[in-house]
């Protein structure tokens, strides 16, 4: 093991807990907590043992008291607190793991990345999916032209219950969506071109938040002509489900066909003669003990892959692999598919560009946010 490292967390809910727990079991130090919420930090403390830690209401304070204390922070507050509660720990450079997405507002996560810059060294995003080691082997498997020319990508992101009430989300596309958009982008290495939505209310749900709608269906194309589709619920009652099926001239990749919670998670190619090749490939979910939440058994294994990475990539001194840069492009998308959605299934065209001044103006001419 390397160094070490001395860790600050601001968002105390589900998710920063469940940081907390992998970095502390993975030998690191938890030094400061910290929330908007007292009664969430208080919480925080009996779960992770962490009683005489310094304890935070404000992420501004922990930034310039902490600063040359901590070496990294985990920041999982409210989704529409994300950017706010960062920038206080980039300007006293103290690298973050920051949960997905930016913010819930694309205007925001402009301003925060034009705020910020482009420098990949500050925040690693929070998009486990980079680090899972069965989309890792899909990825490969695509790469080596296994399936030939791709046709059709199919990204599944389906949950087993409501959120939490104390959960706060935009719309259902842009809080869960972006793990898919981003999924797709990379696995396609490509952005999509073209992008429509519909969302929908299923029978016989009810959650204790009101986020537009328990089902999305997004479609998308790519200026290569893949079509892609992103399914996403709150609906899966037999359990959490993460598949992607693409679709290629030569066969078809399955990741993650359910198959039990917690279950096997298959990596299934299938050739032009109806049978499996051997690169075909079984990994694991973990299986934690006792109160869990839904999303952990799945990603157990990708976000402890990530929380190594970070801390690698901060001793080397490397790029982080998912930034603010990577996490804006699937923020656009989203918000193209979210606009759709609540226009009826209006197409919405997209582009990207590395210049954030020609970005902006590409996003406000395509319709995905207003004149400044
Ligand atoms: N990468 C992933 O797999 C993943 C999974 C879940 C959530 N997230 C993201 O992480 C962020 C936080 O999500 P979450 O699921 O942890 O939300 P959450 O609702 O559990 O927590 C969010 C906030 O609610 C308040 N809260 C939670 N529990 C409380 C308590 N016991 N007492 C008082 N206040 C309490 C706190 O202010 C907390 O910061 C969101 O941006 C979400 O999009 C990512």
């Amino acid at each position: 093991m390397g160094k070490r490292f001395k860790y600050g967390v601001y968002g105390l809910g589900r998710i920063g807990k469940v940081h907390a727990a992998i970095v502390q079991e993975q030998g690191h130090q938890i030094v400061a907590l910290g929330d908007d919420e007292p009664a969430a930090v208080v919480a925080a403390q009996e779960e992770l043992n962490a009683g005489a830690v310094k304890t935070f209401n404000d992420p501004t304070r922990m930034a310039h008291e902490m600063a040359g204390v901590i070496d990294a922070m985990i920041i999982a507050s409210h989704t529409k607190n994300h950017a706010k509660d960062a920038l206080p720990f980039v300007q006293t450079r103290i690298p973050i793991y920051l949960e997905k997405p930016l913010t819930d507002d694309l205007q925001e996560s402009f301003a925060f990345v034009e705020a910020i810059g482009r420098d990949p060294h500050q925040i690693q995003i929070g998009l486990q999916r980079r680090y899972d080691p069965a989309l890792l082997h899909t990825k490969k498997l695509i790469q080596s032209g296994l399936i030939g020319e791709i046709r059709e990508i199919r990204c599944i992101l389906r949950d087993q219950f409501p959120p939490p009430p104390t959960y706060s989300s935009r719309g259902l596309i842009v809080d869960m969506g972006i793990h898919v958009a981003d999924e797709a982008i990379v696995l396609l290495d490509e952005f999509p071109s073209e992008v429509w939505a519909s969302v929908h209310h299923t029978r016989a749900y009810s959650s204790p938040i009101d986020e537009g709608g328990d089902t999305a269906f997004v479609t998308f194309t790519t200026p290569s002509q893949v079509l892609g589709r992103l399914d996403l619920s709150r609906t899966h009652a037999s359990g959490y489900n993460n598949e992607t099926y693409i679709i290629g001239a030569r066969g078809t990749i399955h990741t993650g066909r359910f198959a039990g919670y917690p279950g096997p998670i298959h990596v299934e190619v299938w050739q032009p003669d109806g049978t499996r090749h051997p690169e075909s490939k079984i990994f694991e979910m973990a299986n934690p003990k006792g109160k869990y939440p839904e999303f952990l058994p799945r990603f157990d294994n990708a976000y402890r892959h990530a929380h190594q990475q970070f801390r690698a990539e901060i001793e080397s001194g490397t790029a982080f692999a998912v930034t603010q840069n990577e996490i804006l492009d699937a923020q656009v998308f989203v918000e193209a598919a979210h606009r759709s959605a609540e226009r009826g299934g209006v197409h919405y065209r997209l582009q990207r560009f590395g210049n954030l001044r020609e970005y902006r103006a590409a996003c406000i001419a395509n319709g995905l946010m207003d004149s400044d």
